[in-house]
């Protein structure tokens, strides 16, 4: 399918090129695509109906493609921000005699800039915070230059990129093995919400990771995916996921879960999200309605997972009461967004309907935080934490190396 993107509207003839370089190597959905030089991202407001990619020259173009929800999940915000600054840096060297401390200053402005983009996912701010601390410690190395600061901050972020690849694998691979041992099934079927998949990511994805890991093991009966209103990540992006793949999947409507929780005939084993937050007790900031899925989930003696990396994981912040939670426009709650005609890429067009009363006042938090009591394991890509006897998570020793 990434054959069918449409370049017309926003690359240059050059752009073109380059994205054609990318599609010979990208077999499998990709929505960012960095070689050193290029950032592409996948423009998740036009998905489905449109695979169109969106150059992202600077850092500006980052926050912004941010904001607005061009690249979204908790992941992929802080790898493309990280990225939006290398691309930008790059052309901030090719004007000669940068000092360390030029690049430095550089680079740490821009970074306190792309962390006010949105506030809830962890994963942007802890990434910021890593590369300061580790373009400090290149400008004080002795005979540091503005070139090798630079490049140290190139390496650690195609390593940001790479590692997060191989830890969803990692958290797929564990989280399907827990499943499949702890409801003592072959085959399982699955819950979850919002879009945790590879456009959330930089690749295969943690929550759907786990869905991807039992499909591939031949331990999958059937995905379901909500909705997941306002922003409909679930219909549009996670429904495209699994389609893509071919994975056996159903979409629902949110209101619709407790339903499908109640009905044998679907028999869900477990209902696995992402994170954006998790608190160090294990309270867990996600997708507005991961909440009630909990509560669903404890209700009918399902399993309830988090999957997320360890970057998702604050261990500064101690419950989910010290987390903000982002809020954004009600026009997101009142007006529903999609193509009028079966679009092609001549002529795709989004149009936006009005669907809520004029004058009522709205309230649209964008995520929810779920209590530890209610989650039964967090899968990391260093395996499952489970809660210890005083009914709350302990992190610290998944990160023992880092120490
Ligand atoms: O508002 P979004 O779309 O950025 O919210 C995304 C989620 O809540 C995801 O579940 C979370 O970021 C985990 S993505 C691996």
């Amino acid at each position: 399918t990434l054959l069918n993107i449409n370049c017309k509207t926003i690359f240059t003839p050059t752009d073109q090129t380059i994205i054609a370089g990318f599609l010979s190597i990208a077999m499998s959905l990709q929505a960012i695509k960095y070689d050193g030089k290029q950032l592409l991202i996948i423009d998740q407001l036009q998905l489905p109906f449109l695979e169109e990619y969106v150059n992202i020259q600077s850092a500006k173009d980052g926050w912004d493609a941010i904001k607005e929800m061009r690249v979204r999940g908790a992941p992929a915000i802080a790898i493309v921000a990280i990225l939006s600054l290398a691309i930008e840096l790059r052309a901030f060297l090719a004007d000669k005699n940068k000092s360390a401390g030029d690049v430095g200053s550089f680079v740490i402005e821009k970074l306190h800039y792309l962390v006010t983009s949105r506030p809830t996912a962890v994963n942007l701010g802890d990434a910021a915070h890593k590369f300061e601390q580790m373009v400090n410690k290149q400008i004080a190395k002795e005979g540091s230059t503005g070139e090798s600061v630079a490049s140290a901050y190139f390496q650690e972020a195609e390593k940001m990129l790479a590692n997060d690849l191989s830890d969803n694998q990692s958290i797929g691979a564990h989280g399907a093995k827990w499943i499949l041992e702890k409801t003592g099934k072959t085959t399982v079927n699955v819950l979850t919400h919002c879009n945790t998949g590879s456009l959330a990511t930089s690749g295969y994805g943690t929550a759907l990771g786990v869905i991807r890991s039992l499909h591939s093991g031949n331990a999958l009966g059937r995905a379901y995916c909500t909705e997941t209103r306002p922003y409909n990540q679930g219909a549009r992006l996670t429904a495209f996921e699994l389609v893509h793949d071919k994975i056996p999947a159903t979409l629902i409507t949110d209101s619709m879960a407790s339903a499908l929780m109640n009905d044998p005939k679907a028999n869900v084993s477990a209902i696995v999200v992402g994170a954006d937050r998790v608190a160090a007790n294990g309270d867990t900031a996600n997708k507005i309605g991961t909440y009630g899925l909990s509560v669903l989930a404890k209700h009918h003696g399902v399993k309830f997972l988090v999957a997320a990396p360890r970057t998702t994981i604050d261990r500064a912040t101690k419950t989910g009461a010290d987390i903000t939670i982002e809020e954004r426009a009600p026009s997101e709650v009142t007006v529903i967004k999609g193509p009028l005609h079966r679009p092609t890429a001549e002529t795709l067009q989004m149009e936006t309907v009005k669907v809520a009363a004029p004058g009522i006042d709205v309230w649209n938090p964008a995520f929810d935080v779920t209590p530890a009591a209610l989650i039964d394991g967090v899968i990391t890509e260093k395996g499952v934490v489970e809660k210890g006897s005083d009914g709350f998570f302990h992190f610290d020793s998944l990160f023992d190396e880092e120490a």
